[in-house]
């Protein structure tokens, strides 16, 4: 099958991870079509948006988009952050981070969890106030029940799809009973659709403590989206850290996938970013495509490399940026 890609490179090391993940996707035996579009404050400093519409639309079209990383400016006026902009705007309301044990010393063992984090609600809805002359500051939280049946139904799904026996829904609905109790309750009776598939709850500190303690009891996570946000920059830790960790942005018919790291400014031109971030979030884009023994082979050039310490210098190696390409399609 044919399919159109988009990528958005972005800022900072941004261009020069999505450079390299295009030559190793163009190794792989599958009949790709590649597009690029604007996103990020070099978008805003050419066109006056981060986000341009047409850049929406380029992603609307293509099979999936796969992302490089933006720069967030201290102080323009105005600026929005076009990564939550456009999650919004497309309804990406699954953000999917996959944490899986690599074979690197730093890396913990037995671990193969997936976090999925609602991504278009709670917290981050937006809705922020000043009161009482700037003395009171406001955000409200909000979760719906469509939000909440969409995210919990992803990961039972996703639990089923990828062989996996449980699911932990997390919350704090002890002490959130409004909004974490709505989502509480819509996941116990999602959950019943799914007899093959073994319901926890965990109290999301109690959450945070289990995965420093014993990560490995954890197959997939489903939480709101700042639960979400903080427990799976922590889960992606024990598994090599930013220079490995990937995510995918699902909506209804529409997917962006993007490594985890920001545009790492004083890295441009280095040479030592590490690819494998955005090459393991290409596997991912594999896997939504259902390319999946591209995916997988993908996935083992990548974990061969690492194995043999080709890599950058946050893996404990001496590898260039490219080098780490060319070793990567090698293996391919
Ligand atoms: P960052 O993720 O860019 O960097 C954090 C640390 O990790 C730095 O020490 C950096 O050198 C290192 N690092 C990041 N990516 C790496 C890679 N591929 N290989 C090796 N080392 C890597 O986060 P930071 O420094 O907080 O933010 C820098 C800029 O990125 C800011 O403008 C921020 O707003 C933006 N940002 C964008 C994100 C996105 O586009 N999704 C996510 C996070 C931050
Ligand atoms: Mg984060």
């Amino acid at each position: 099958m044919a399919y159109r890609i988009c990528l958005l490179p972005g800022d900072g090391i941004g261009p020069e991870v999505i450079d390299c993940a295009e030559q190793v996707l163009r190794a792989l035996p599958l009949d790709l079509e590649f597009v690029c579009a604007e996103i990020g404050l070099s978008a805003y400093e050419r066109l006056g948006t981060p986000l341009p519409d047409s850049t929406l639309e380029e992603i609307r079209i293509s099979s999936a988009a796969l992302f490089g990383a933006v720069t967030t400016p201290p102080a323009i006026p105005n600026y929005f952050s076009p990564v939550v902009r456009m999650r919004q705007t497309l309804e990406l309301y699954a953000n999917l981070r996959p944490c899986q044990s690599i074979p690197h010393p730093s890396s913990r063992t037995n671990i193969d969890l997936v976090i999925v984090r609602e991504n278009t609600e709670g917290l981050y809805s937006g809705i922020e106030r000043l009161e009482d002359d700037g003395n009171r500051a406001v955000t409200e939280r909000v979760i719906t029940r469509r939000g909440s049946e969409r995210i919990v139904r992803k990961a039972f799904d996703l639990a089923r799809q990828t062989n996996r026996k449980s699911v932990h829904v997390v919350h704090k609905a002890n002490v959130l009973r409004q909004t974490c109790g709505l989502f509480r309750s819509v996941a116990f009776e999602i959950a019943k659709e799914y007899p093959d598939i073994t319901m926890h709850e965990m109290l999301v500190d109690t959450c945070a403590m289990e995965l420093v303690r014993a990560p490995e009891q954890f197959e997939v996570i489903v939480t709101t989206n700042l639960f979400g946000d903080i427990l799976s920059d922590e889960a992606c830790m024990f598994v090599g850290g930013l220079g490995v960790a990937a995510s995918g942005n699902i909506g209804a018919n529409v997917a962006v996938f993007e490594p985890v790291h920001g545009s790492a400014p004083s890295l441009v031109g280095t040479g030592k970013a590490n690819p494998m971030a955005t090459f393991l979030a290409a596997a991912m884009m594999l896997d939504y495509l259902n390319e999946i023994e591209s995916a997988e082979r993908l996935r083992r050039a990548v974990n061969e490399c690492i194995a043999n310490n080709e890599s950058t210098p946050d893996l404990g190696g001496s590898l260039s940026t490219g080098q780490v390409t060319e070793r990567v399609i090698q293996r391919i």
